[in-house]
Protein backbone atom coordinates (compact mmCIF):
# COMPACT_ATOMS: atom_id res chain seq x y z
CA UNK A 1 0.00 0.00 0.00
CA UNK A 2 1.42 3.40 -0.98
CA UNK A 3 1.31 6.45 1.38
CA UNK A 4 -0.42 8.84 -1.27
CA UNK A 5 -2.70 5.66 -2.73
CA UNK A 6 -5.87 7.72 -4.33
CA UNK A 7 -4.47 11.06 -3.52
CA UNK A 8 -4.48 13.65 -6.52
CA UNK A 9 -1.21 15.68 -6.78
CA UNK A 10 -0.51 18.62 -8.66
CA UNK A 11 3.72 18.80 -9.22
CA UNK A 12 4.64 22.18 -11.12
CA UNK A 13 8.29 22.52 -12.27
CA UNK A 14 7.97 18.81 -12.81
CA UNK A 15 9.61 18.29 -16.09
CA UNK A 16 13.20 18.48 -14.64
CA UNK A 17 15.29 18.46 -10.97
CA UNK A 18 13.40 18.64 -7.21
CA UNK A 19 9.70 19.07 -9.32
CA UNK A 20 10.71 15.49 -11.64
CA UNK A 21 12.13 13.61 -8.76
CA UNK A 22 8.94 14.77 -6.26
CA UNK A 23 6.18 13.35 -9.11
CA UNK A 24 8.39 9.88 -9.41
CA UNK A 25 7.85 9.36 -5.87
CA UNK A 26 4.29 10.74 -5.48
CA UNK A 27 3.78 8.57 -8.33
CA UNK A 28 5.64 5.23 -6.52
CA UNK A 29 3.47 6.09 -3.22
CA UNK A 30 0.12 5.98 -5.21
CA UNK A 31 -0.63 9.03 -6.21
CA UNK A 32 -2.21 10.10 -9.47
CA UNK A 33 0.15 13.45 -10.53
CA UNK A 34 -0.50 16.14 -12.68
CA UNK A 35 2.22 17.50 -14.25
CA UNK A 36 3.51 20.54 -15.38
CA UNK A 37 5.76 23.17 -16.82
CA UNK A 38 6.66 25.09 -20.24
CA UNK A 39 8.11 22.02 -22.50
CA UNK A 40 5.89 19.14 -22.97
CA UNK A 41 9.04 17.09 -23.94
CA UNK A 42 10.93 16.72 -20.39
CA UNK A 43 7.35 16.12 -19.36
CA UNK A 44 6.40 13.49 -21.23
CA UNK A 45 9.81 12.15 -20.12
CA UNK A 46 8.74 11.82 -16.71
CA UNK A 47 5.02 10.56 -17.46
CA UNK A 48 6.91 7.77 -19.12
CA UNK A 49 8.75 6.75 -16.45
CA UNK A 50 5.95 6.94 -13.85
CA UNK A 51 3.86 4.57 -16.07
CA UNK A 52 6.47 2.02 -17.15
CA UNK A 53 6.74 2.26 -13.07
CA UNK A 54 2.97 1.26 -12.96
CA UNK A 55 2.02 4.50 -12.04
CA UNK A 56 -0.67 7.53 -13.15
CA UNK A 57 0.62 10.88 -14.74
CA UNK A 58 -1.20 13.20 -16.91
CA UNK A 59 0.59 15.99 -18.30
CA UNK A 60 -0.42 19.19 -18.42
CA UNK A 61 2.24 21.90 -20.30
CA UNK A 62 1.71 25.48 -19.03
CA UNK A 63 3.46 28.85 -18.98
CA UNK A 64 2.75 29.49 -15.07
CA UNK A 65 3.35 33.21 -15.70
CA UNK A 66 0.06 33.57 -17.28
CA UNK A 67 -2.88 32.98 -15.42
CA UNK A 68 -5.31 32.07 -17.77
CA UNK A 69 -3.12 29.18 -18.28
CA UNK A 70 -2.62 28.05 -14.41
CA UNK A 71 -6.63 28.84 -14.07
CA UNK A 72 -7.31 26.16 -16.89
CA UNK A 73 -5.17 23.75 -15.56
CA UNK A 74 -5.95 24.12 -12.45
CA UNK A 75 -9.92 23.99 -13.73
CA UNK A 76 -8.98 21.31 -15.59
CA UNK A 77 -8.11 19.38 -12.29
CA UNK A 78 -11.41 20.40 -10.75
CA UNK A 79 -13.50 19.11 -13.47
CA UNK A 80 -11.73 15.90 -14.30
CA UNK A 81 -10.39 14.63 -10.36
CA UNK A 82 -13.14 16.71 -8.58
CA UNK A 83 -10.47 17.43 -5.79
CA UNK A 84 -7.06 18.42 -5.68
CA UNK A 85 -5.49 16.82 -2.14
CA UNK A 86 -1.36 18.18 -2.36
CA UNK A 87 -0.06 21.05 -4.40
CA UNK A 88 3.88 20.97 -5.02
CA UNK A 89 4.05 24.21 -6.45
CA UNK A 90 7.62 24.19 -7.37
CA UNK A 91 8.16 25.82 -10.56
CA UNK A 92 11.12 28.67 -10.67
CA UNK A 93 14.02 29.99 -11.89
CA UNK A 94 17.39 32.05 -12.28
CA UNK A 95 18.97 33.59 -15.12
CA UNK A 96 22.87 34.17 -15.84
CA UNK A 97 22.83 38.41 -15.67
CA UNK A 98 21.35 38.21 -12.08
CA UNK A 99 24.02 40.90 -10.47
CA UNK A 100 22.68 44.71 -10.27
CA UNK A 101 24.71 46.06 -13.17
CA UNK A 102 23.13 43.26 -15.81
CA UNK A 103 19.95 43.25 -14.35
CA UNK A 104 17.46 44.34 -16.54
CA UNK A 105 13.58 45.43 -16.76
CA UNK A 106 13.48 42.18 -18.92
CA UNK A 107 15.45 40.26 -16.57
CA UNK A 108 13.88 41.62 -13.18
CA UNK A 109 10.01 41.18 -15.21
CA UNK A 110 11.17 37.35 -15.92
CA UNK A 111 12.77 36.75 -12.04
CA UNK A 112 9.83 38.35 -10.32
CA UNK A 113 7.12 36.60 -12.74
CA UNK A 114 8.93 33.10 -12.51
CA UNK A 115 9.33 32.90 -9.08
CA UNK A 116 6.98 34.49 -7.15
CA UNK A 117 3.57 36.01 -9.36
CA UNK A 118 3.44 32.60 -10.94
CA UNK A 119 3.32 30.94 -7.02
CA UNK A 120 0.90 33.35 -6.85
CA UNK A 121 -1.26 32.48 -9.25
CA UNK A 122 -1.26 28.89 -8.66
CA UNK A 123 -2.19 28.79 -5.07
CA UNK A 124 -4.72 31.48 -5.62
CA UNK A 125 -6.11 29.03 -8.04
CA UNK A 126 -6.31 26.20 -6.21
CA UNK A 127 -7.27 27.47 -2.84
CA UNK A 128 -11.15 27.00 -4.19
CA UNK A 129 -10.42 23.53 -4.86
CA UNK A 130 -9.15 22.98 -1.21
CA UNK A 131 -11.43 24.92 0.58
CA UNK A 132 -14.51 23.09 -1.13
CA UNK A 133 -12.99 19.86 -0.04
CA UNK A 134 -12.41 21.35 3.29
CA UNK A 135 -8.85 21.15 3.38
CA UNK A 136 -5.49 20.04 1.33
CA UNK A 137 -1.67 20.69 1.80
CA UNK A 138 0.57 22.97 -0.51
CA UNK A 139 4.56 22.86 -0.58
CA UNK A 140 6.12 26.06 -2.08
CA UNK A 141 9.45 25.71 -2.90
CA UNK A 142 10.99 28.52 -1.90
CA UNK A 143 14.93 28.71 -1.33
CA UNK A 144 17.59 29.68 1.56
CA UNK A 145 17.80 32.73 -0.41
CA UNK A 146 14.33 33.01 0.25
CA UNK A 147 15.10 33.31 4.29
CA UNK A 148 19.37 34.56 3.87
CA UNK A 149 19.87 37.85 1.99
CA UNK A 150 22.92 37.33 0.03
CA UNK A 151 24.09 38.62 -3.34
CA UNK A 152 24.93 34.62 -5.38
CA UNK A 153 21.41 34.11 -5.92
CA UNK A 154 20.85 37.58 -7.41
CA UNK A 155 18.52 40.63 -5.69
CA UNK A 156 15.52 39.85 -8.18
CA UNK A 157 15.87 35.98 -7.13
CA UNK A 158 16.49 36.45 -3.73
CA UNK A 159 13.57 39.20 -3.20
CA UNK A 160 10.76 36.83 -5.28
CA UNK A 161 12.17 33.90 -2.74
CA UNK A 162 11.15 35.89 -0.05
CA UNK A 163 8.09 36.27 -0.80
CA UNK A 164 7.07 33.14 -1.52
CA UNK A 165 7.85 32.44 1.96
CA UNK A 166 6.08 35.42 3.25
CA UNK A 167 3.04 33.95 0.83
CA UNK A 168 3.30 30.48 2.43
CA UNK A 169 2.96 31.81 6.02
CA UNK A 170 -0.23 34.54 4.83
CA UNK A 171 -1.91 30.94 3.59
CA UNK A 172 -1.75 29.25 7.06
CA UNK A 173 -2.80 32.33 8.99
CA UNK A 174 -5.77 33.08 6.23
CA UNK A 175 -6.62 29.07 5.49
CA UNK A 176 -6.28 26.82 8.24
CA UNK A 177 -9.76 27.11 9.97
CA UNK A 178 -10.49 25.65 6.19
CA UNK A 179 -7.97 22.77 6.62
CA UNK A 180 -5.47 23.93 4.30
CA UNK A 181 -1.82 24.01 5.10
CA UNK A 182 0.95 25.27 3.68
CA UNK A 183 4.77 24.61 3.77
CA UNK A 184 7.63 27.24 2.24
CA UNK A 185 10.17 24.45 1.71
CA UNK A 186 13.74 26.27 1.66
CA UNK A 187 16.61 24.27 0.39
CA UNK A 188 20.22 25.26 -0.07
CA UNK A 189 22.15 24.03 -3.22
CA UNK A 190 20.57 21.39 -5.32
CA UNK A 191 22.49 19.79 -8.12
CA UNK A 192 19.44 20.09 -10.88
CA UNK A 193 19.83 22.55 -14.01
CA UNK A 194 18.92 25.65 -12.68
CA UNK A 195 22.52 25.57 -11.96
CA UNK A 196 23.72 25.80 -15.08
CA UNK A 197 22.31 29.69 -15.14
CA UNK A 198 25.20 29.97 -12.28
CA UNK A 199 27.56 32.91 -13.82
CA UNK A 200 30.66 30.44 -12.42
CA UNK A 201 30.34 27.31 -13.30
CA UNK A 202 30.62 25.00 -10.74
CA UNK A 203 32.97 21.25 -10.49
CA UNK A 204 31.55 17.77 -10.49
CA UNK A 205 32.23 17.51 -6.87
CA UNK A 206 30.74 20.49 -5.82
CA UNK A 207 27.35 18.99 -7.65
CA UNK A 208 28.25 15.66 -5.93
CA UNK A 209 28.23 17.25 -2.12
CA UNK A 210 25.43 19.46 -2.61
CA UNK A 211 21.76 18.23 -2.09
CA UNK A 212 20.03 15.95 -4.91
CA UNK A 213 16.74 15.71 -6.08
CA UNK A 214 15.88 12.70 -4.21
CA UNK A 215 16.37 14.37 -1.03
CA UNK A 216 14.53 16.93 -1.58
CA UNK A 217 11.41 14.26 -2.66
CA UNK A 218 11.69 12.79 -0.03
CA UNK A 219 11.37 15.67 2.52
CA UNK A 220 8.56 16.66 0.03
CA UNK A 221 6.75 13.48 0.47
CA UNK A 222 7.06 13.37 4.21
CA UNK A 223 5.14 17.03 4.63
CA UNK A 224 2.56 15.52 2.22
CA UNK A 225 1.89 12.81 4.24
CA UNK A 226 1.70 14.14 7.57
CA UNK A 227 -1.82 13.68 9.39
CA UNK A 228 -4.10 16.67 8.61
CA UNK A 229 -4.11 18.66 12.02
CA UNK A 230 -0.36 19.20 11.82
CA UNK A 231 0.93 21.85 9.56
CA UNK A 232 4.78 21.71 8.66
CA UNK A 233 5.36 25.94 8.35
CA UNK A 234 8.39 26.43 6.89
CA UNK A 235 11.62 23.51 6.09
CA UNK A 236 14.98 24.12 5.59
CA UNK A 237 17.30 21.50 3.86
CA UNK A 238 20.73 21.84 2.96
CA UNK A 239 23.69 20.33 2.18
CA UNK A 240 25.83 19.40 5.60
CA UNK A 241 29.16 20.24 3.70
CA UNK A 242 27.50 23.87 3.20
CA UNK A 243 29.54 26.28 0.70
CA UNK A 244 28.98 29.24 2.47
CA UNK A 245 30.12 28.02 6.13
CA UNK A 246 32.83 25.90 4.32
CA UNK A 247 33.71 29.52 2.80
CA UNK A 248 33.36 31.42 6.03
CA UNK A 249 35.84 29.44 7.91
CA UNK A 250 38.37 30.12 5.27
CA UNK A 251 38.85 25.66 4.25
CA UNK A 252 39.35 25.22 0.51
CA UNK A 253 36.06 24.45 -0.65
N1 LIG B 1 18.75 23.85 -7.47
C1 LIG B 1 18.92 24.64 -6.43
O1 LIG B 1 20.06 24.86 -5.97
C2 LIG B 1 17.73 25.29 -5.78
C3 LIG B 1 17.90 25.80 -4.49
C4 LIG B 1 16.81 26.41 -3.87
C5 LIG B 1 15.60 26.48 -4.51
N2 LIG B 1 15.46 25.98 -5.79
C6 LIG B 1 14.15 26.08 -6.41
O2 LIG B 1 13.69 24.78 -6.66
C7 LIG B 1 12.67 24.82 -7.67
C8 LIG B 1 12.93 23.73 -8.68
O3 LIG B 1 14.13 24.03 -9.37
P1 LIG B 1 15.22 22.95 -9.74
O4 LIG B 1 16.40 23.22 -8.89
O5 LIG B 1 14.63 21.59 -9.74
O6 LIG B 1 15.64 23.44 -11.20
P2 LIG B 1 15.08 23.04 -12.64
O7 LIG B 1 15.50 21.65 -12.95
O8 LIG B 1 15.53 24.12 -13.54
O9 LIG B 1 13.49 23.04 -12.47
C9 LIG B 1 12.69 24.19 -12.61
C10 LIG B 1 11.46 23.79 -13.41
O10 LIG B 1 10.53 24.89 -13.43
C11 LIG B 1 9.92 24.93 -14.70
N3 LIG B 1 9.48 26.29 -14.97
C12 LIG B 1 10.24 27.40 -14.96
N4 LIG B 1 9.49 28.47 -15.28
C13 LIG B 1 8.23 28.02 -15.50
C14 LIG B 1 7.01 28.64 -15.90
N5 LIG B 1 6.93 29.94 -16.16
N6 LIG B 1 5.92 27.87 -16.04
C15 LIG B 1 5.99 26.53 -15.82
N7 LIG B 1 7.10 25.91 -15.45
C16 LIG B 1 8.22 26.63 -15.30
C17 LIG B 1 11.01 24.44 -15.67
O11 LIG B 1 10.47 23.80 -16.82
P3 LIG B 1 10.24 24.57 -18.22
O12 LIG B 1 11.53 25.29 -18.50
O13 LIG B 1 9.92 23.49 -19.17
O14 LIG B 1 9.09 25.48 -17.95
C18 LIG B 1 11.79 23.42 -14.83
O15 LIG B 1 11.36 22.10 -15.07
C19 LIG B 1 12.73 26.24 -8.25
O16 LIG B 1 11.67 27.00 -7.70
C20 LIG B 1 14.07 26.76 -7.76
O17 LIG B 1 14.09 28.16 -7.67
C21 LIG B 1 16.50 25.38 -6.41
Amino acid sequence: MGRLDGRIAWVTGAGTGIGAATAERFAAEGATVVITGRRREPLEAVADRIRAAGGTAHVRPADLTKAAQVAEVAGGIAREFGRLDVLVSNAGLNIVERDWKRLSPAGIDELIGGNLTSAFYVAQAVLPIMREQGGGVMIHTASMAGRNIGLMSGPGYVAAKHGVVAMSHTINQAECINGIRSTAFCPGEVNTEILKKRPNPLSQQELDEMLQPADCADMILYVATLPPHVTMNEVWLTPTRNRGYVRALGVKL
